[in-house]
């Protein structure tokens, strides 16, 4: 992209839009729901580090929406813009009209849905897979969390949806690196049961009381391939999942709770693969 202005002038963007009534704002506020992303194919970015992580990642921002105080900021950033991106101006007041947050710091982005990673064809050594979790602050969590484990591969069975403005912020970008396949229940189990089919061993995060063989998860081989299974927030896995399991794993505490909350969870569970795999091969 070319130079950002310097001084006064209208900035580069075209003119400055002051109307929240503007098609493309519109079109914009239509991405803060599902139906406007699957409508329009588009998922909506909110500031300054998502738009770094995505060209980090190579990706091409359809819309960039800045108002001139960013752009005067961010001249760097802005050069580093593809030439396919679309650059608008608006002002402070519309910015944070199209955006979720209450106070975005002056830049908003749509990528399209068919730039993010796709799925292998070959089942992923380390996959990750949720029973309808709802909280999008504790998926993003855990997406970020997956990709440090050097997850493959997120399968998520219903609940909150992973291209959602929140969940892209608490996964600070991640969820624009992971392969994130989104499916019903069912298709879930029979995703399941294909990859004992190929190898992989099927472990279940459990409370530490759900009885039957529940053991503490640093007694596992994590380095063999493997799909970590995860229960929802408040009913915790569904029985028909929990019992397609090779392993029941817990994370042993005291009784004083009855869980720790699935993102806390899942945080300890996914880093015992590296922590194993230090220092010897992962298949
Ligand atoms: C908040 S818990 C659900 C609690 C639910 N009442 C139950 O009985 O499962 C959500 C998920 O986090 C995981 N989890 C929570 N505490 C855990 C622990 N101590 N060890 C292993 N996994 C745990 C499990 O996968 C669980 O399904």
């Amino acid at each position: 992209m070319g130079s950002p202005p310097e001084g006064g002038g209208l900035p580069a963007g075209g003119e400055l839009i002051r109307s929240v009534r503007n098609p493309l704002i519109q079109a914009v506020r239509r991405l803060h729901r599902s139906s406007g992303r699957l409508e329009q194919g588009l998922i909506l970015l909110e500031g300054t580090h998502l738009l770094q992580e995505a060209l980090g990642l190579g990706l091409r921002p359809d819309l960039v929406l800045v108002t001139p105080d960013w752009l005067d900021r961010h001249g760097a950033l802005y050069e580093r813009l593809p030439e396919a991106s679309r650059l608008r101006t608006a002002s402070p007041e519309v910015l944070a009209a199209a955006t979720t947050t209450r106070h975005p710091d002056g830049v908003l982005l749509t990528l399209a849905v068919a730039d993010l990673p796709v799925a292998a064809s070959s089942p992923p050594g380390f996959v990750l897979a949720l029973d309808r979790l709802q909280d999008p602050g504790n998926l993003g969590t855990l997406l970020r969390t997956a990709l440090a484990a050097g997850v493959e591969g997120v399968w998520l069975a219903e609940g909150a949806d992973p291209l959602q403005p929140k969940v892209l912020r608490a996964s600070s970008g991640a969820a624009l690196a992971l392969p994130i396949e989104r499916m019903t229940s069912a298709d879930l189990h029979d995703r399941l049961t294909e990859a004992q089919g190929c190898g992989q061993q099927l472990v279940a995060a459990m409370v530490p009381e759900a009885g039957g063989v529940v053991r503490p998860y640093w007694e596992l081989d994590w380095c063999r391939p493997t799909v970590l299974l995860l229960g929802n927030e408040g009913a915790g896995l569904a029985p028909e999942l929990a019992r397609l399991a090779d392993h029941w794993v817990t994370i042993p505490h005291s009784p004083a709770v009855e869980s720790l909350n699935v993102a806390a969870a899942a945080a300890l569970l996914l880093l015992e693969r590296p922590r194993q795999a230090h220092g010897r091969p992962v298949p």
